[in-house]
């Protein structure tokens, strides 16, 4: 046992991090750490907060959790990836729009050979997207739409009308949520963010597909019945994770946490 907090350190003499360290605090996996590319080259990493209580939203968003480092860190997470794994409830609930090219990260992007801005991908099964949002109509890179190759067939060509680029990951009216990382990394999309909701965190992580989870735990109680970060049908065996990296700022915890791979 050990203790992390409060430090010997009077908080007065903590440093503020740059930008650079932040990113290098959450740095992805190596090109050679990944492997050769394709589909087993992916990295996929989630992003949610959560309050003391467990609650990941209060009135049916994650705002109301989150604070000024947190909106950084997931700034910065957004920064370093690929491509930015999101359900469609929650793009329904949250208003998602596209990610917007940030200065502070474009010279750090293009040396990775990547795109200005992370791809964004819906997953969904029904297709039932308001076509004319930003998402759809104005991304700086086409959004991906992930889905079974059972999907509405209507709704695909809609999808792709709005401008979308529809990628099938299962044969099924639903994604394979165990295929949904080899089928972006085969797209070159191999850093991997999804930032939940609970619904698709909890089918990645029952598929064993879950590398990594970046939790930032609020020092709020909502009370409330609003959803822990996954939900699903349980797994038969706790999955473990090591701890890689805790920072605090102003009560909040960012936490960092890989899957031991068996
Ligand atoms: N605290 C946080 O960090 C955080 C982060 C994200 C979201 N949230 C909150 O979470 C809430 C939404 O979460 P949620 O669990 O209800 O929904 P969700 O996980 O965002 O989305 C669920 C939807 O994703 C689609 N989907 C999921 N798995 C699929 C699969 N295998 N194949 C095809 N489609 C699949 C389905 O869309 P269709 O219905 O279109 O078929 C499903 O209804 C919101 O209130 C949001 O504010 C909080």
């Amino acid at each position: 046992m050990r203790r992390l907090f409060p430090s010997r350190a009077a908080p007065s003499s903590a440093p503020q991090w740059s930008l650079e360290e932040i990113a290098g605090e959450y740095a992805y996996p190596s090109p050679e750490e990944l492997g050769d590319g394709g589909e087993e080259g992916a990295w996929l990493r989630g992003n949610m907060v959560a309050s003391l209580d467990g609650a990941i939203h209060h009135g049916g968003r994650s705002r109301p959790l989150s604070s000024e480092a947190d909106m950084w860190i997931f700034g910065v997470l957004r920064g370093l990836a690929d491509v930015v794994v999101v359900g469609a409830e929650t793009v329904r609930q949250e208003g998602y729009g596209p990610a917007r090219a940030r200065e502070a990260f474009a010279d750090r992007r293009a040396a990775s050979g990547q795109a200005p801005v992370p791809v964004i991908a819906v997953v969904t099964a029904r297709l039932e997207l308001d076509w004319s949002l930003p998402l759809f109509a104005e991304p700086v890179v086409p959004t991906l739409v992930v889905t079974g190759e059972g999907a509405p067939a209507d709704r695909v060509e809609a999808a792709r009308r709005a401008g979308a680029e529809v990628v099938f990951a299962g044969e099924g009216a639903v994604a394979d949520p165990a295929r949904v990382p080899g089928a972006l990394a085969a797209r070159g999309l191999r850093r991997q963010l999804t930032e939940g909701g609970p619904t698709l965190l909890g089918q990645f992580a029952a598929a064993g597909v879950l590398d990594e989870l970046c939790l930032s735990l609020a020092p709020r109680i909502t009370v409330g019945d609003a959803p822990r970060i996954t939900r699903g049908a349980g797994l038969s065996v706790p999955e473990d994770f090591s701890l890689e990296g805790v920072l605090e700022e102003a009560g909040f915890l960012f936490t960092r946490y890989r899957r031991i791979r068996q």
